[in-house]
C-alpha cells in the first residue's frame, strides 16, 4: 500500500488572505482534513469534497490518532490548527504520537501566521524588541507553573502576549497576572487587547494595564502587555527597538 502523509498544517488567524500559499497548496493536495469544527468553519469552501474528520474542544488526541490512522491506509491528511500549528496547537502531539507508530510515517509541519503576530500588526508594532508568549490555560500546565513564568516574564521587562487568557468558568488568574505586570512595570504600562485578530470581526483596544477591559477579555483575544520602552504613538503601541530617531 502507498505510503500516505501527514501535514500539521498553521491556517493563520482565519481571514483568508493570512492563510500561507503553501498552506492553501497542502489542503488542495490533502484528501482528508482534520481539525476542531471551529477552525475547520474558518477554511469555508476549500475543503469541499474533502473527508472531514472533525471532533470537538479537547478532541486532540483523538484527532490526532484518526489522521494517523488515515495516513497508514495510505491517505494525504491535513491536520488544521489555527494560526500556527506548532504555537498551543497540533504539530507536536501529531510528532509525540506517530514516533509510537510500528510503521514509519511522514510528518510536515506547516507554518502559519500565528495570533500574536497578527494582534500585533493590527496594534502597532509592539514587538519591536524581546518578548514572551505565556498559555494562561491550566488545562495541560499546572497553575503555579503558570504563575511562577508570568513572575519571571514579568520581571524581566519582556513585552508579553497572552494566548487562552480567560474562558467563562476561568476568571481568576487574568486579573492576577494584571496585578502582577502593574506591581512590577507601573500601572501605567502601555497594553492592549485583540479580538478576532486577522479575520472578521476584528476588534481592538489600546491604553494602559490599569484601565485594561478584563471583563470583555475572552478565548478569541490575545492580550498584550507592553516593557519599559512600550508607548503609544498616534494611537499605535510601539517598543522601542532602540533606533535614534531623535538623530535623524
Ligand atoms: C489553543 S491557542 C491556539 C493558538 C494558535 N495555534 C495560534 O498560533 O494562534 C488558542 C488561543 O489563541 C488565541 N487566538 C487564536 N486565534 C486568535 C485570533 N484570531 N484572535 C485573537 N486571539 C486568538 C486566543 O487567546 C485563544 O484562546
Amino acid at each position: 500500500m502507498n505510503q500516505g502523509k501527514i501535514f500539521a498544517v498553521g491556517i493563520g488567524p482565519g481571514g483568508a488572505d493570512l492563510l500561507t500559499p503553501r498552506a492553501h497548496e497542502v489542503l488542495m493536495r490533502a484528501e482528508v482534513v482534520v481539525g476542531y469544527r471551529p477552525y475547520l468553519d474558518l477554511l469555508g469552501n476549500l475543503i469541499d469534497g474533502k473527508d472531514i474528520i472533525s471532533t470537538g474542544m479537547r478532541g486532540e488526541v483523538e484527532r490526532c490518532q484518526s489522521a494517523i490512522t488515515k495516513a497508514l491506509q495510505g491517505r494525504v491528511v491535513a491536520v488544521v490548527s489555527s494560526g500556527d500549528a506548532g504555537i498551543y496547537g497540533m504539530a507536536g502531539l501529531l510528532l509525540e504520537l506517530e514516533e509510537k507508530e510500528d510503521d514509519p510515517l511522514e510528518v510536515e509541519v506547516v507554518p502559519g501566521v500565528t495570533a500574536a503576530n497578527a494582534a500585533a500588526a493590527a496594534l502597532g508594532a509592539p514587538l519591536m524588541n524581546d518578548f514572551a508568549v505565556l498559555s494562561l490555560s491550566d488545562w495541560l500546565t499546572p497553575l503555579e507553573e503558570i504563575k511562577h513564568r508570568v513572575k519571571v516574564v514579568a520581571a524581566a521587562d519582556l513585552v508579553c502576549v497572552l494566548y487562552n487568557p480567560q474562558s467563562h468558568s476561568r476568571r481568576e488568574l487574568l486579573p492576577e497576572v494584571i496585578n502582577e505586570f502593574a506591581r512590577v512595570r507601573g500601572e501605567s504600562t502601555v497594553a492592549g487587547t485583540v479580538r478576532n485578530a486577522g479575520r472578521e470581526g476584528e476588534k481592538c483596544w489600546l491604553g494602559t494595564l490599569t484601565e485594561l477591559p478584563v471583563a470583555d477579555v475572552d478565548m478569541v483575544t490575545v492580550v498584550l502587555i507592553g516593557n519599559s520602552r512600550s508607548f503609544i504613538i498616534n494611537n499605535r503601541m510601539v517598543t522601542r527597538r532602540g533606533y535614534q530617531v531623535t538623530d535623524i
